[in-house]
């Protein structure tokens, strides 16, 4: 395999290799490190069934199954699918996904480790991802802010996800009171060390992080809103043209990503994602 940065900000590309072979666990290293530096890997020409999909994800962690259970593929639980399609006037996944910078499940008290996004169909042209590389967010800031930062925790909420970026949208429809309260509010550090880099990354994000713990409410806002400012500046962010057949494995360690909702209903966009499992941040 051939493993080559795709910008100066994020991001490797990853060819010659067929992920829906097995692979043997020095591939599997190699990924992993490269995951881990560039934030994003990119595989072209991919060709999975639900069953490839999975087996590959695998091999990076157990696989969580989103709390939108609505929207998982029937028969195979571990994949998520974000699509505006609907068969039979039914829509076959969640439309409107995860349009607001995040970082997959940090709302959780264990956060995803990564997401692994297949696209199956693509509008030419449209329906692209941004991604932004929170290890280079963290490395840019003064050395004041960073001594700030540095003890600091923020809660990250799902219902406050449901509230501002979904309610009112139309897209699709607000999570359950049943997923909710599945989903209570929780609190990471604001600066994360990533366990296998060892690198510090900002863990902030504005689809998910409601306030800074301890520090008064406009206080905390207005640093807030600095960070998230700061961290989807040019200088961290990469954008993903998608075609159908790539796979994008992004690190949610040390990345967020935000879909850009510029196509229509007569557009269609099928994605299939699997969410690892990670561990508790710090
Ligand atoms: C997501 O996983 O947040 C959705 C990303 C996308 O659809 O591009």
């Amino acid at each position: 395999m051939n493993i080559q940065p795709i910008s100066p900000v994020l991001g490797a590309e990853v060819s010659a290799l067929d992920i829906a072979k097995p692979l043997d666990a020095e591939a599997v290293e190699m990924l992993r490190r490269a995951l881990a530096d560039h934030c994003i890997l990119v595989f072209r020409n991919q060709s999975l069934t639900p069953e490839q999909h999975i087996a590959f994800s695998r091999r990076f962690g157990s696989l969580a199954e989103h709390v939108l259970q609505d929207y998982l593929l029937p028969g195979f639980p571990q994949i998520y699918v974000i699509s505006n399609v609907k068969e039979d006037g039914k829509p076959v996944g969640r439309a409107g996904a995860g349009q607001y910078w995040h970082s997959d499940l940090s709302y959780m008290a264990k956060p995803s480790m990564g997401s692994i996004m297949y696209a199956l169909e693509v509008p030419p042209g449209r329906g692209d991802t941004l991604f932004s590389n929170m290890y280079r967010a963290y490395e840019a800031l003064p050395d004041h802010k960073k001594e700030t930062l540095k003890n600091l925790k923020a809660v990250h909420d799902f219902a406050f996800t449901q509230k501002t970026q979904i309610a009112g949208k139309g897209l699709t429809k607000p999570a359950s009171k049943e997923t909710l309260a599945k989903t209570p509010p929780v609190e990471h550090p604001v600066v994360r060390t990533h366990p296998e880099s060892r690198r510090k990354a900002l863990y902030v994000n504005p689809g998910m992080t409601t306030h800074l713990v301890g520090v008064a409410e406009d206080q905390s806002r207005a640093m807030l809103d600095e960070l998230f400012e700061h961290a989807v500046s040019d200088d961290f962010v990469c954008r993903h043209r998608w075609q159908a057949g790539d796979v994008v494995f992004w690190d949610n360690r040390c990345s967020m990503h935000c879909a850009i909702n510029d196509y229509d209903e007569n557009d269609r966009r099928l994605m299939w994602r699997t969410t690892i499992e990670g561990d508790t941040p710090f």
